[in-house]
């Protein structure tokens, strides 16, 4: 039986009933696969800035390139809820600004919700956005959008009075209106806390078992980004490797004359063939 649409209300309800499962997507094949799985959210994240487009950071994917992956996401998917990540400096530069391109998500993109990095500094910009209709999902503890220069990518909440500021930070942006917010890069402890504190859902990435729900980045989880891989991916396939093998057979084959075969190639009729050799012989190709 075909599953409806969940709603920002299912993902609410969640909570403390069954973990919510999310995983990137950036494409319409694997949004089609990840909703078929079951997943509950696909985020459209910027992390396709690197795992996707072959960037260094998340920072120079811009708000069209954005947009485009969110609409062939939307194209494979029925049931789960629909995210885009919104990219570094499209809230960050005036409330008209944000509305804007948060609108942008919805409109354009076929989002359902958009998330924003981001702690007490941004509460005011988490509210004019649900101010204005639009679903916001939070994200704090690491936020690789200012991590180059700020704080680094290490592991956060290690130290009592900085865990006690990202608790802060999330509940601040829960009474900012957001529906849910990722923790990311955080102790388990600091994370069990905010989960607990928190009537939204949390949804974990390296924050250990207790939050609410695990989000992974789809090329991570399937072997497909050999760049770096943080200790908290758990890579459920290899298709690097797989890729690899069947591309490099693909070209032995063709090198070799072993593929296109005869079950791969298209015949004609022998009859058609025989007219045509006729044809042929008289050389008539008709007037050129
Ligand atoms: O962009 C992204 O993929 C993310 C996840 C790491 C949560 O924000």
């Amino acid at each position: 039986m075909e599953k409806g649409k969940l709603r920002i209300e299912d993902i609410l309800m969640m909570k403390g009933k069954r973990k919510i499962t999310m995983v990137t997507a950036y494409d319409y094949p694997t949004a089609l696969l990840a909703d078929k799985a079951g997943i509950d959210i696909i985020l459209v994240g910027d992390t396709c800035s690197m795992v996707v487009l072959g960037y260094d950071s998340t920072l120079p994917i811009t708000m069209d390139e954005m947009i485009y992956h969110c609409k062939a996401v939307k194209r494979g998917v029925k049931h789960a809820l629909i995210v885009g990540d919104m990219p570094f400096m499209s809230f960050n530069v005036s409330k008209e600004d944000t509305i804007r391109n948060a609108g942008r998500f919805i409109k354009e993109g076929g989002c359902d919700a958009v998330k924003l990095e981001g702690g007490i500094i941004i509460k005011d910009t988490v509210k004019a956005i649900v101010d204005a209709g639009i679903p916001v999902m939070g994200h704090v503890g690491l936020a690789p959008q200012t991590a180059t220069f700020l704080s680094g990518y290490r592991v956060k909440g290690k130290e009592a009075t900085k865990a006690m500021k990202i608790i802060q930070d999330a509940k601040s942006i829960e009474s900012s209106g957001a529906f849910s917010i990722v923790l990311e890069s955080l102790t388990s402890e600091v994370a069990k806390i905010i989960t607990h504190e928190l009537s939204i859902p949390t949804i974990g990435i390296g924050a250990g078992p207790d939050c609410d729900g695990q989000v992974l980045v789809l090329h991570d989880l399937l072997g497909l980004f050999e760049k770096f891989t943080p200790k908290f991916v758990k890579k459920y396939a290899n298709l690097s490797n797989e890729i690899l093998k069947a591309l490099e057979t693909y070209r032995d084959e063709v090198q070799k004359g072993i593929f296109p075969d005869d079950q791969h190639s298209y015949h004609m009729e022998k009859a058609e063939f025989d007219k045509l050799q006729e044809m042929l012989k008289k050389k008539s190709y008709g007037n050129r």
